[in-house]
């Protein structure tokens, strides 16, 4: 027989409404006992003793022994999380901030005070992802995992690419059904899958890695030239963090738009789905496809975190506690496309090899080759209006098909090197 849960909520928006349809249908031997919300002012659909703006009350009931954190302010989250594990609740979240800030630490109070924190839906929502990695991949090496974490990127990028929305028209509905989070420079930004992307390092590698030291370069500069270059060269353009062991036990981490080919798995991925790809060892190549974001999508994740927890099921972080030498690095070289107006930024970035360069009046792009740590030195200049970078594979070769000035392309082609292909 399973434990009978008792439940305290933090949150009532879209992922906790979600949630709570679903535990509706449901015969689970659980009970949720009070919701905790921030604006009583609200109309809910539930009855009003049901909730609660006085998060103590769940905190402090002994009653309650799983608390279930969805509100999207990762400092209070912060304060509700540590409390609830110190006070030996069990906790389910789904904020990815919060969690990628302080997984140390919340490893350490788990194991402390012998309590479970499961946060499934907080890394690309209804994909199974880190118990994947946590229990069927415990023993397998891998070379990499990457994909499309942040479901209202993706659907931007679809909005523009398959129905030429603009990128204001896109964003509008990403928030309308509830997909961005409050601060949507946090999706559009490259934040939350850089987020995303932490945590399930974690679980893949063992490695705890400090946000601050990952770059991330979003979607928020995009033009209608990225866009024109991409259809070019038939490209899709994606928002795709990057895990992947080189070298000695080294890791890197990163966050990029990249161009992908049909080739991909990560082409087919649009709209608010997500997608991940897990290259292992023995198993080889992997893909796991579901959508990234959404309340019942999000919710059916946090709902089976918290089944788990009536089984007493906890991450164990065994590739953590192995205590292997893994160093995070930005020693690492990316073939990159940067368009750009300023010539300094091309100087200062120092690329190793330039395989294309483009000059016109309105228009300027390089490709290339560059390490990952020059990028995340320029990370001001490259996120600053007029640049847009994506991560580039295979291209066709050069063709200077927009207007150009004949006597601008010879003169700077001169500063160009050597073509090389990607
Ligand atoms: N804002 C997030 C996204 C929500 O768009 O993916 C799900 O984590």
């Amino acid at each position: 027989m399973s434990k009978k849960l008792t439940l305290g909520l933090f949150g009532f928006g879209v992922v906790g409404q979600g949630l709570y349809d679903i535990i509706r249908t449901k015969d689970l031997n659980l009970e949720i006992k009070k919701i905790a919300i921030k604006n009583p002012e609200k109309k809910r659909t539930l009855p009003e003793e049901l909730f609660t703006t006085d998060g103590e009350l769940i905190l402090n009931d002994p009653e309650i022994n799983t608390v279930v954190e969805l509100i999207n302010d990762a400092e209070a989250a912060y304060y509700i999380v540590t409390t609830a594990l110190k006070n030996g609740k069990n906790v389910v979240s789904a904020n990815k901030k919060l969690i990628a800030n302080h997984l140390e630490e919340l490893v350490e109070l788990q194991q402390k005070h012998n309590v479970s924190f499961l946060y499934e839906g907080a890394v690309c929502g209804s994909i199974p992802i880190i118990r994947n990695l946590e229990e069927y991949y415990d023993n397998e090496l891998l070379y990499s995992l990457r994909g499309i974490f942040n479901g209202s990127s993706n659907f931007i990028l679809s909005k523009i690419f398959n129905e030429n929305l603009s990128y204001g028209t896109a964003l509008k509905q990403a928030q309308d059904l509830g997909f961005a989070e409050t601060d949507p420079i946090l999706d559009v930004g490259g934040y939350d899958p850089k987020f995303k992307l932490v945590i399930a390092s974690a679980h893949a590698y063992g490695l705890l890695a400090d946000p601050e030291k990952v770059l991330n370069i979003g979607i928020q500069n995009l033009g209608d030239q990225d866009i024109q270059f991409a259809r070019e060269k038939d490209f899709k353009i994606k928002l795709v963090p990057t895990a992947l062991e080189f070298g000695e036990q080294k890791i890197v981490l990163y966050v990029l738009p990249k161009l992908v080919k049909q080739d991909d798995f990560l082409y087919n991925v649009e709209n608010e789905y997500n997608g991940v790809i897990v290259q292992a060892a023995f198993a080889d190549q992997q893909f796991f496809f579901g959508k990234g974001a959404g309340g019942h999508p999000t919710g059916s994740a946090v709902l089976s975190d918290i089944a788990a927890l009536r089984y007493d099921y906890r991450y164990e972080y065994k590739k953590y506690h192995q205590k292997k030498s893994l160093e995070l690095s930005s020693d690492y070289s990316l073939h990159i496309y940067l368009r750009y107006s300023d010539d300094q930024l091309i100087e200062k970035l120092g690329f190793e090899e330039v395989t294309e360069r483009y000059f016109s009046p309105k228009f300027n792009y390089v490709i290339g080759k560059i390490s990952l740590s020059k990028l995340a030195e320029q990370k001001d200049l490259l996120t600053q209006a007029g640049v847009f970078i994506a991560e580039i594979g295979n291209i066709s070769p050069v063709t200077h098909e927009i207007g150009v000035s004949e006597e601008h392309l010879e003169l700077e082609s001169s500063k160009a090197l050597t073509h090389l292909a990607l």
